[in-house]
């Protein structure tokens, strides 16, 4: 059985004490047994990971430099979250995509530091409308995988986890219908298997990012291959966030 994920990722969102508020609520309201994941901005990591100590839910990056360490102004690396304990990051995000142009190359340099430094990976993939509309989306998440990824060992490419996030679901409103996101995540499970082998592809947890919410995650998440949920908006709300974790 694949692990359940459902990730929050706050984006730039909460002061301090939202944050803390939120994580509160969070932890006293689920009482399930998915993994439950929650994407802080870097100000706020230790707070979070404090707050949840005891519980089962999990504290994530939401980025990480590609370089070691050295001379990069206010940036993080992988070894600093690793000294603070914190277990996932988040690598590739459309947004860290498009506004910081990361490339794949740099994100693979971020995936490898990351396995170095024993952080769990959330390696997000996905496509713009206009690609969509070309019906190149399947060759685009080929490439985004190939030259970010799967030049990992078997033994660490079966640690990480993968997002696919349409970038046209994105803070849209829009999500991709159940049909839509079940092609492309077996599309995804497919390649891995071609990559490395099929114990591989069945074991690893890919999760749908897009306007997912309370209302459309119970359908998307009873799809074969999504096994869970990459969540922006809705995890700014405890309720709405426990609402989408329930959802399997
Ligand atoms: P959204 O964001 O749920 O607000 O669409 C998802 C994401 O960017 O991870």
């Amino acid at each position: 059985m694949r692990k359940h994920i459902v990730a929050g990722n706050w984006k730039m969102n909460n002061s301090i004490q939202e944050g803390l508020e939120l994580v509160k609520a969070i932890k006293a309201n689920y009482a399930g047994d998915n993994q439950l994941i929650i994407g802080a901005p870097f100000l706020h990591l230790s707070m979070v990971n404090e707050t949840l100590e005891g519980s089962s839910i999990a504290v994530a990056a939401q980025n990480c430099h590609h370089e070691e360490s050295g001379a990069f102004t206010g940036e993080i690396s992988t070894s600093m979250l690793a000294s603070a304990n914190i277990p996932y990051v988040i690598i590739g995000h459309s947004e860290r995509r498009e506004y910081n142009h990361e490339t794949n190359a740099q994100l693979a340099a971020k995936v490898d530091l990351a396995l170095k430094d024993k952080l769990i990976p959330i390696f997000c993939c996905g496509e713009s409308l206009e690609i969509r509309e070309k019906e190149q989306h399947f060759n685009w998440i080929t490439a985004q995988l190939k030259e970010s990824v799967f030049h990992l060992t078997a033994e660490n490419f079966a640690k990480i986890v993968i997002a696919y996030e349409p970038i046209w679901a994105i803070g849209t409103g829009v999500t991709a219908s159940v049909e839509q996101a079940q092609e492309i995540h077996a599309h995804i499970r497919k390649e891995i298997a071609r990559q490395y082998d099929t114990a591989i592809a069945d074991g690893i947890s890919i999760l749908y990012g897009g306007s997912c919410k309370p209302d459309n995650a119970q359908e998307l998440f009873a799809n074969a291959d999504v096994d869970g949920g990459l969540i922006g908006g809705a995890s700014l709300k405890a309720d709405e966030f426990i609402a989408i974790a329930n959802s399997f």
